[in-house]
Formats: structure tokens, sequence, C-alpha cells
């Protein structure tokens, strides 16, 4: 790799693996990580925790009143070689993925000055590039003029499925049909909420990984970075 860093955004779909491919593609480049998701999340984990959340729905007025309240950073864990999310100095890392937060963020998320306030914050980190972010809205308006913008998705049962492998193996009791009924969900919203809906930007390239291991999704990236930083006009 040459010393030139560039910004790469990772948009797609929920539970289509694009942390896992977004950390191990930082790790190799030697890149920083931010998992913008963590962020809606930590925002959602809050308002439940104040009661901002009734009936299933957020209290739009009263949450935009906390959001100078509301501090999100990261602080890099060794054990796991990657950040783990604080919210107002609090680890939360492990409640935010807690499925009582992932059946209420996509209404959270679709507030436009909640996203403001994380797109600022998004923006803030990268200023110096060498950076990797996964989310919905990278490519499109968090960095618009990243380098490399990659947009991941997999068909919804392999999606599912993987979600619920996952959440079993931390240990959450779940369901398959709860997480099956959970992702098309948030697809759902995702791509039909009014402030930046889940599309692909028009110069991403699309990664469908249904039938791709962790390695091959790797290599894949790897070689679309190389291509950026060797380019002679880079
Ligand atoms: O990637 P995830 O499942 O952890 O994301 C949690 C929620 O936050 C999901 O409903 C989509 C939303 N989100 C978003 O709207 N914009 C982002 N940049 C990242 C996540």
């Amino acid at each position: 790799m040459t010393g030139k860093k560039i910004i790469v955004a990772v948009d797609g779909h929920s539970s289509c693996g694009k942390s896992t491919l977004s950390q191990q593609l930082a790790a190799k480049l030697g890149y920083t990580y931010i998992d913008s998701g963590a962020m809606y999340r930590a925002v959602t984990l809050y308002a439940l925790k104040n009661g901002l959340i009734l009936s299933g729905k957020p209290d739009k007025n009263k949450l935009i009143a906390h959001l100078p309240s509301i501090s999100i950073t990261f602080r890099y864990n060794p054990a796991e070689q990657k950040s783990d999310t604080l919210l107002n100095g609090e680890n939360v890392e492990k409640a935010i993925r807690e499925p009582i937060v992932s059946n209420h963020v996509s209404p959270v998320a679709a507030i436009k000055e909640v996203r403001n306030a994380m797109v600022k914050i998004q923006q803030k980190l990268g200023r110096n590039k060498g950076i990797v972010m996964d989310g919905r809205d990278i490519g499109t308006v968090v960095y618009p003029h990243a380098e490399l913008k990659i947009f991941m998705t997999a068909s919804p049962d392999i999606r599912a499925r993987r979600r619920y492998d996952e959440l079993k193996n931390k240990g959450i009791e779940v369901t398959y049909d709860e997480i099956r009924q959970n992702v098309e969900q948030r697809d759902h919203i995702d791509q039909n909420r009014e402030t930046s809906p889940l599309k692909k930007a028009d110069d991403a390239v699309v990664l469908d990984n249904s039938h791709m291991t962790p390695d091959e999704q790797l290599q894949w990236a790897i070689k679309k970075v190389n291509e950026i930083i060797t380019k002679d006009d880079y």
C-alpha cells in the first residue's frame, strides 16, 4: 500500500456484513473504522433509557431537545481490535446490539435533526481521511466525495440467518422469524424515509455477497482500493 489515504464509504442493507468487511478492510489498510449505525443505536438507547420512546414511537420534539445532552464517542478496545461505542462516557457496545434497540432504531434514525447531528460528528471523524465508515448514507450524504464507495447487499433470507447466528453466538435470545421480520421492516423504513433514504450512490460499486466468503469479499475490496491508490493521477 502507498502512503496515500482515501475515504472508503460502505453502504447497504442491514445485516449484510458491512461491519465485518469494513473492519477487516480498515485493519488491512491501517485505517480507522467507524460504525455509523452504532451512533443511531446509541441515540436510540438514550431515548429508551430516558422515556423518550412511548408505544414504540420516539417523541420527536423531546428527543431533539435532548440532542445537546447526548455525546457519542468511540474508544479503541485492543482485546476486540475494534472501537467500542460510548454514550455520555459509558461503554454501551453490548447494550446497543440488543433486540430492543434494533426494534426501535429505524424511526429514530429517520429524524432529520438526529441525522444532522450524527453527520456532523461523522464528517469530523473523516477530515484526515484514512477512514472506512459503514452505514446507509455514507457515500450519498456524509462523504459524497469519497474516493471509494461500496454498496453492499445480500438476500433477506441470508441476512436474517447471519444476524440470527451472530446474536445466538453472543448469547442473546431471539427467534429466526423475529429477526427475519426485523430485517424486512428495517429495509422498508431505511429505503422509504424522507431524509437520506438508503440508496446506492451513482458512483458506488455493488457488492452482492450472498454467495461470497468474508475472505473473498475482503480481497475484492482490497483490489478496489489498490486500483484507486495506484492510479497515476490520484
Ligand atoms: O447498521 P445498523 O443495523 O447497526 O444500523 C442501525 C440503524 O441505523 C438502521 O435502522 C439504519 C440506521 N442507520 C442510518 O440510518 N444511517 C446510517 N449511516 C447508519 C445506520
